[in-house]
């Protein structure tokens, strides 16, 4: 079976290519950076437009470089939501016009579900079950994962996200957009003994996260040096989220007894995370698992994955497709129901 998945939440283009067997057969993503850069975040209705031009290419390269026609397709996989609706709409009316043509099944997929699976797509993959931190541009969640669909949410965000603390932080500090590798290797030549920022609501007993405090912090600090202090700045912003983070993953294991961490999302890509992560789950005698780093931000391989699975489980998802701005990942059930 082979699976098609189309990912267009947000300012990312991915299309993938999965199939059992053989794996993930190809994948390509056209980053829309250079078109929102000058604007300083992304722009809904031109990253709609930009998915518009940029999705059939896309697909016909995909299934090129798989070495595939497109009537050898067994399944359509589609970011459903959370996401821009006007940018999930191209995905989802591409995929299903596609999959009505090719008279084969689609399955809108959850994109937080498919950033959880990601790690899946390499060796060794985490067998379940394990916690979940999922730290992207809109979400941060510490999950406890039973199985494909069984979610529970152990602790989220009450405020900003934390890729969202990184992205307006950065901004702050003048970094180009987007936001959060800039503001790392800003980091990388800063003091960490300079400046020592909080850690937001680890004083207390929960698993949930508030980093929009922490912006705050940063902008009186900033406020309050010359510019040569940005590094320092942006040393101590980052290391305040990521010892926030690893304290709360460390708290999460030591609640659950679970021994493997998961860790998804875009902020996944920031290196002095995941060697924090790698130490903390080390020190517990747990097994912390990334997906490869191309496959942390967003990416069209996760929603073939992840569509793969509920489609071999018999999902399917009608014409009537609806994309979804807003839907909570516990609302997800096993592979198998009705989408
Ligand atoms: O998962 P993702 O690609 O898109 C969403 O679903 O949101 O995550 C994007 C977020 C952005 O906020 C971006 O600044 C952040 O991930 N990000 C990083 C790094 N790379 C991407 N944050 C910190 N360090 C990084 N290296
Ligand atoms: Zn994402």
């Amino acid at each position: 079976m082979r699976v098609l998945g189309i990912e267009t939440s947000c300012d990312e283009t991915g299309v993938a290519i999965y199939g059992e067997p053989g794996g993930l057969l190809a994948h390509r993503v056209h980053s829309q950076i250079a078109l929102h850069a000058r604007y300083g975040g992304v722009v809904p209705e031109l990253a709609s437009r930009d998915h518009v031009r940029r999705l059939l290419p896309l697909v016909d390269a995909v299934l090129e470089d798989a070495g595939m026609q497109r009537h050898e397709l067994d399944g359509v996989a589609y970011t459903r939501g959370p996401g821009l609706i006007g940018a999930l709409m191209v995905g989802a009316a591409l995929a299903r016009s596609l999959a009505w043509t090719l008279q084969i099944p689609a399955v809108g997929v959850h994109h937080m579900e498919a950033h959880l699976l990601a790690p899946m797509l390499d060796q060794p993959a985490p067998e379940f079950p394990f916690v979940a931190l999922l730290v992207s541009g809109g979400h941060t969640m510490l999950v406890q994962v039973a199985g494909i669909g069984r979610y529970r949410l152990l602790g989220e965000s009450l405020d900003d996200a934390a890729g969202e603390a990184f992205d307006k932080t950065a901004k702050l500090l003048e970094l180009p957009y987007p936001g959060g590798p800039a503001l790392e290797a800003l980091a990388a030549q800063g003091d960490p003994g300079r400046f020592q920022f909080p850690r937001p609501m680890t004083d207390r007993p929960g698993l949930d996260f508030s980093f929009s405090g922490l912006k705050t912090y940063a902008l009186n600090t900033i406020r309050a040096h010359d510019r040569e202090a940005r590094a320092d700045i942006a040393r101590a912003f980052q290391d305040a989220v990521v010892d926030t983070l690893a304290i709360k993953c460390r708290r999460a294991l030591e609640q659950t007894g679970i021994r493997r961490l998961v860790v998804a999302g875009g902020v996944g890509a920031n290196k002095a995370l995941r060697e924090r992560l790698r130490q903390e789950a080390q020190s517990l005698g747990a097994a912390v698992y990334y997906p490869r780093l191309e496959l942390c931000t967003d990416n069209g391989a996760m929603v073939a994955y992840a569509g793969f699975c509920r489609l071999r489980a018999g999902e399917r998802s009608g014409l009537d497709f609806s994309p979804t701005a807003r839907w909570p990942l516990e609302q997800l059930r096993e592979p198998g129901g009705g989408a």
